[in-house]
């Protein structure tokens, strides 16, 4: 199929990007939007982000204007009759978008290819709606559009086979690296992506973290691009809403529900950055108030300690010492490893460490580990009072745990203590899976599961993270990184200390863990995302779409043999880490 035309429906934050892309890419472009105000919205945004590629060197002013060029408003449907292409971008809503479909098969020719930007909605569902479902087909892409690299292509049981190659052929001709997968809610990336965003706003109702300690956790400890909660604020608080709610329909389960806070602050329009509010302001549309920093600093804050006992929670204590049959489960364990690292970092800045609880100093810390437990450390050292958990998750990071019996000098001793020793920190409650752990291992966890499950490779996965939400590494190599046995242990106590089934390990992970086994081809997939410059951004990526090359048959199963190989994560000692 020859695509030269293409309407866009819909010129919301999305749509605009995509239209953008098919114009930057040579595309005759229809631009749809049946509100006269919305058009003039979405054609500004468009314009607004040529501006900025023609500021950053990008685009020439001619080639901005040729661009635009390309570009013809529309307010009704019927103008995309020339259309080789059409792609709905309209809301999430299963009864709108099947409206569309409706109204498209009056209008464009019988031979049009009919694609949806739907997030999460059932392909099959919205295709529905048309009287020629062969040629309706997900077209699924990242936000920002034009940054982002992965397109997912997502086929169904009546889409026509011409049509997903094509369509397939058509984002690769985009730039972008199309992932084929087949119709289930939330396909690779917003499947994994939506619950990890959603518990991060449990976390900040909770009381768990500050905002800026939420987003910090994963910025510092991980490297992702954005936190969660500034990372909603971009893809808008409604559109998440919408999309949990599809994978809690299809899935169930306490992950998928919407936090409260979440439905609250749609339902007061502070749907993020195009309403100029959501978790954070934004006072002029689409630019990001400067950040509060996430550091502790503060100005009245007291000289960093002189003196501090170093308290090591006992050996078994915390579930990441006790499984399976890695370096925690010799004498001491992790945990001694950790409390080793601090003495020698703390000492490093002349500061004076004793390990006796008894001796008196100016400040306790525990040597926490990333499953908690800092308030019986305290207790059993009988320095409740003055004791604070530290965790070193990352280089650069540390996570400061108080517990309910903390005094706020003894916090304010630990934060000068960090900021002394250059590290950025984050405060995180006394639970069962410290902030960052937390907020990430649950998020491997799914991606496990969806392995285990068989609607996507390891390889997928990794690639759907990577090239489309910018992760330097996907989630399974994360895992290997982490180590699958410390990742099992801390899920096994958030599993336990809340008693959510969400964080069971799949039978996967366990396995993974005892046998020290990884998926094939992992380094291949990871070290291509983090050995690029813009992770995700430029990375080539491992193109999987178009079925047959790649090895996978309908139900995204790898027909080429088993997936699962010796890997070497067991040779690899786990990262300092969340
Ligand atoms: N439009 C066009 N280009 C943009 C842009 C936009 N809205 N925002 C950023 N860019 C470009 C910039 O021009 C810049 O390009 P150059 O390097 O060529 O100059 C580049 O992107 C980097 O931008 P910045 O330096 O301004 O900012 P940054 O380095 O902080 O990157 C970011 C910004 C690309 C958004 C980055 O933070 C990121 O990758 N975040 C993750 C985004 C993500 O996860 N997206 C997926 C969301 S899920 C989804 O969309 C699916 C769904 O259905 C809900």
């Amino acid at each position: 199929m020859n695509i030269r035309e293409v309407a866009v429906i819909g010129l919301g934050t999305m749509g605009a990007g995509i239209a953008e892309v098919f114009a930057r890419g040579g595309f005759a472009v229809t631009a749809i939007e049946v509100d006269p105000d919305a058009l003039g919205r979405g054609m500004a945004i468009l314009d607004g982000s040529l501006a900025r590629a023609v500021s950053r060197g990008k685009l020439t002013q001619t080639e901005h204007a040729d661009i635009l060029g390309r570009i013809r408003p529309a307010t009704v449907l019927a103008e995309a009759a020339p259309a080789d292409l059409v792609i709905e971008v309209v809301p999430e809503q299963l009864a709108i978008k099947q409206q569309i479909m409706t109204e498209l098969d009056r209008v464009v020719r019988p031979d049009a290819i009919i694609a949806t930007n739907t997030s999460s909605l059932s392909v099959t569902a919205i295709a529905a709606g048309s009287a020629h479902p062969g040629r309706v087909v997900g077209m699924h892409f990242f936000n920002p559009a034009a940054v982002m690299r992965l397109v997912e292509v997502v086929t169904t049981v009546r889409t026509g086979p011409a049509v997903g190659r094509a369509v397939t052929e058509l984002a690769r001709k985009l730039g972008k690296t199309p992932v084929q997968v087949t119709d289930r809610a939330g396909f690779v990336a917003n499947a994994l992506l939506l619950p990890y965003l959603n518990h991060a706003v449990r976390l900040l109702e909770t009381g768990y973290a500050t905002r800026e300690d939420i987003d910090a956790a994963v910025t510092e400890s991980v490297g992702l691009p954005m936190g969660p909660l500034a990372l909603l604020d971009l893809i808008g608080l409604d559109t998440s809403l919408a999309v949990l709610e599809v994978l809690h329909t299809e899935f169930g389960g306490t992950r998928y529900i919407p936090a409260p806070l979440l439905r609250r602050l749609t339902a007061a329009g502070r749907t993020g950055r195009k309403s100029g509010g959501g978790f954070y302001d934004y006072p002029a549309k689409g630019t990001a108030r400067a950040a509060e920093s996430p550091m502790m600093h503060n100005e009245d804050q007291p000289p960093p300690p002189g003196t501090i006992t170093l308290i090591e929670p006992e050996a078994g204590h915390g579930s990441g010492d006790r499984v399976g049959h890695g370096d925690g489960a010799r004498p001491g364990g992790r945990h001694h490893d950790r409390a080793a690292e601090l003495a020698s970092l703390i000492a490093a800045a002349g500061i004076s460490v004793t390990r006796n609880p008894a001796h008196p100093t100016d400040l306790a810390i525990v040597a926490v580990g990333p499953e908690g437990g800092v308030l019986a450390a305290a207790v059993a050292a009988g320095r409740g009072a003055d004791a604070v958990g530290l965790h070193l998750a990352g280089q650069q990071l540390a996570e400061l745990v108080p517990t309910r019996l903390t005094s706020a000098s003894a916090l304010a001793a630990a934060q000068a203590l960090t900021g002394g020793l250059g590290l950025r920190s984050v405060r995180s409650a006394d639970r069962p899976g410290l902030l960052a752990a937390a907020l990430i291992y649950p998020h491997l966890r799914d991606a496990v599961a969806m392995v285990a499950d068989g609607y996507a490779t390891a390889g997928d996965v990794d690639a759907a993270m990577t090239l489309g939400c910018g992760y330097p590494r996907g989630p399974m190599q994360l895992l290997a990184e982490f180590g699958p046995e410390r990742v099992l242990g801390v899920l096994r106590a958030m599993q336990a200390g809340y008693g959510d089934p969400a964080f069971a390990p799949p039978p996967l992970l366990a396995e993974i863990a005892l046998a020290g086994w990884l998926p094939a081809g992992l380094s291949t997939v990871g070290s291509s995302a983090a050995g690029n410059e813009a992770a995700g951004r430029e990375t080539a990526g491992r193109e999987t779409a178009g079925g047959e090359a790649a090895g996978h048959d309908m139900t995204g199963h790898d027909m080429a043999g088993p997936e699962w190989a010796g890997g070497t994560a067991a040779a690899q000692p786990p990262q300092r880490g969340t």
